[in-house]
């Protein structure tokens, strides 16, 4: 397969459970480069749990995942399951950068600070060209003012563009999206959205999460909803809002869509 046709991410038949609770009951992902993946559901249908599988920030008991073509190593069964290799961890982690509804800044640490930790201490990065693409990052989401003040002084809205400042300056191969925008008051969440946006039609390889179905529809090239763990209907957005197929899509729909 030519490189630029494997999936940045894929997923095949995950299992993941919380001790007896069976969360994601195999669930198959692919997000091709470039593409825009949305994950849509109802609270607790296991949108979270699959982006946190994706970047191995959870374990999952079964299946596979791959990044860019590179199966996830594992070592043990079931429940005693884990990534055998922590290089391999950090390699995928850092290049699925996570951006999270409740932004998740760092309190004691400058607005540049936050964008710069982690090239620096987890990429090793030379300071001065950190630097310089942190700043360039903050200009870019629109708050370059913003460089040496404090999360807390800070809007919400703010606050999301420099936790997605922060996701960008690893330079990731994708963006992992957890209801980013659902934090935030209506006037705030669309200076969230256009950022998105942007990143979008810059080709930018995403999974998004996100209870804002026109975001979804507009942006993305696939859509998936996930019912109590699976994976209930996926498809063009133009199919999976303009004509579901399913009973629980179409009742989901009808509830969310006001
Ligand atoms: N750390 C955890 N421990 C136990 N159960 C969890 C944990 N995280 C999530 N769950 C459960 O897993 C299910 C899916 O949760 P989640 O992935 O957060 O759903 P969503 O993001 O779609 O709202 C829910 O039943 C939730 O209560
Ligand atoms: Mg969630």
């Amino acid at each position: 397969m030519a490189a630029e046709s494997v999936p940045v991410i894929e997923i095949r038949d995950l299992h993941k459970s919380y001790g007896t609770l069976e969360v994601l009951k195999g669930v198959d992902l692919i997000a091709p480069r470039g593409h825009v993946v949305s994950l849509i559901g109802s609270s607790g249908s296991g949108k979270s749990t699959l982006l946190r599988c994706c970047n191995l920030l959870e374990d999952s008991q079964q299946g596979e995942i791959l990044f860019e073509g590179e199966p996830v190593i594992w070592r043990g069964t079931g429940l005693h399951r884990h990534p055998a290799d922590r290089q391999q961890v950090v390699r995928i982690r850092t290049n699925l950068a996570m951006v999270f509804q409740q932004f998740n800044l760092w309190a004691h640490m400058t607005v540049l600070q936050n964008v710069m930790e982690a090239p620096l201490t987890v990429l090793k990065q030379n300071r001065e060209e950190v630097e310089a693409r942190a700043r360039t990052l903050l200009d870019k989401v629109g708050i370059g003012d913003k460089a040496d003040v404090y999360p807390a002084q800070m809007s919400g809205g703010q606050q999301q563009r420099a936790a997605i400042a922060r996701a960008l300056c690893m330079e990731p191969r994708a963006l992992l999206f957890d209801e980013p925008t659902s934090a935030l008051d209506p006037e705030l969440e669309q200076e969230v959205v256009r950022v998105i946006r942007a990143l979008a039609e810059e080709g930018r390889t995403m999974l998004l999460v996100t209870h804002d179905m026109r975001l979804a529809a507009d942006l993305s090239d696939h859509v998936v909803f996930l019912h109590e763990g699976r994976i209930a209907e996926e498809g063009p957005p133009e199919a999976l809002f303009g004509n579901p197929r399913t009973e629980r899509l179409r009742g989901f729909l009808s509830a969310t869509v006001a």
